[in-house]
């Protein structure tokens, strides 16, 4: 994994300043809000990117956004990506159909520190929609299995329906070498499993060896912190939580300071930080919340 300005000046860098078009391969509903998207690019390279990684989408006449890979580059052919509805670009992107592009820029960023977690203990904790950069991660584990020690997954979402991945929930329940916790807020007349929110799970049934453990979190900031005082309560230390952040991205390439964050820019420093490189930094994750920044 490599932020753009670590790239050798040797290498090929078109791919970091300017749009590269991938064309739409599969298109899946995920849930009222969210699409999967499997894209290719046109010149039929792989993109290799790093979980936890991101790119940046672009649609003439709607815009561009950063959106995180959502596959693992294990399985390198496409790549998907997971897109909520929120605005015009993200509403664009879910009337796409299989054959039409898109633009990309990238990988952004630096991801999940997957060479320090190898022969540790995985815990991944997913709220909402943050399961679509874990599931990079939790597959990247999957398909090297080996290389790793317990894999655990708690997922929350706010309901039944919001459920991400149903079908790659199921594999990893069903495996024996994965051990999964999966909640929802707010129960339906079909839920059967269990009801709070994801830290309820975290606290009552995951057992960690916290020496051993690294923690990959991905959520809505509200989560953050009440997520770092249960793994603080279990032993970790903040070096071994690992958070990823969202803020407002422009150039998502370290150029324009749109994500500043105190010294660091979020999209070339981050998106996943240590929990200990965010310490003193308050509104990383104590106080800041998506409209905070329209006040
Ligand atoms: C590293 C990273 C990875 C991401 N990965 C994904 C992903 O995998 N999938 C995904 O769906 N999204 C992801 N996002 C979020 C996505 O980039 C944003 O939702 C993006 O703004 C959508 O663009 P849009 O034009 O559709 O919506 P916008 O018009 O930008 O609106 C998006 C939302 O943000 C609000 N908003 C708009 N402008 C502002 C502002 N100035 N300040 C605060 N809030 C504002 C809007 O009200 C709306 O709720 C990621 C963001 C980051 C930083
Ligand atoms: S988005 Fe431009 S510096 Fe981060």
């Amino acid at each position: 994994m490599r932020a753009a300005d670590e790239l050798p000046v040797t290498e090929d860098i078109t791919r970091f300043y300017r749009p590269e078009l991938a064309r739409v391969i599969a298109k899946q509903r995920l849930s009222e809000m969210m699409v999967l998207l499997r894209l290719q690019l046109n010149s039929a390279e792989t993109l290799d990117h790093g979980p936890g990684q991101f790119l940046q989408i672009s649609l003439p006449g709607y815009g561009e956004a950063p959106i995180s890979f959502c596959s693992s580059p294990t399985r390198t052919e496409s790549f998907e990506i997971c897109v909520a509805a929120v605005g015009n670009l993200s509403q664009a992107m879910h009337h796409l159909r299989p054959g039409d592009f898109v633009g990309v820029r990238g990988p952004y960023g630096h991801g999940f520190p997957v060479n320090d977690m190898r022969g540790r203990d995985i815990l991944c904790i997913a709220g909402g929609i943050g399961l679509a950069p874990l599931r990079s991660l939790i597959n990247y584990v999957a398909d090297r299995r080996s290389e790793f020690g317990r894999m655990i997954l708690v997922y929350g979402a706010r309901k039944p329906g919001e459920r991400l991945f149903k079908d790659d929930l199921a594999v990893w329940d069903a495996r024996d070498d994965f051990e999964t916790r999966y909640t929802v807020d707010e129960a339906d007349a079909d839920w059967t499993g269990r009801t709070g929110v994801v830290t309820i799970p975290l606290r009552d049934e995951v057992e960690i060896d916290p020496g051993r453990t690294t923690a990959a979190v991905v959520g809505p900031p509200v989560m953050y912190r009440f997520v770092a005082a249960e793994l603080l309560e279990k032993g970790m230390v903040a070096e071994d939580i690992l958070f990823s952040l969202e803020r407002r991205f422009k150039c998502g390439m370290g150029k324009c300071g749109h994500c500043q964050l105190n010294d660091l820019y979020v999209c070339q420093d981050g998106p996943v930080f240590r929990y200990s490189q965010l310490l003193g930094r308050s509104e990383a994750i104590e106080v800041w919340a998506p409209e905070d920044e329209r006040k």
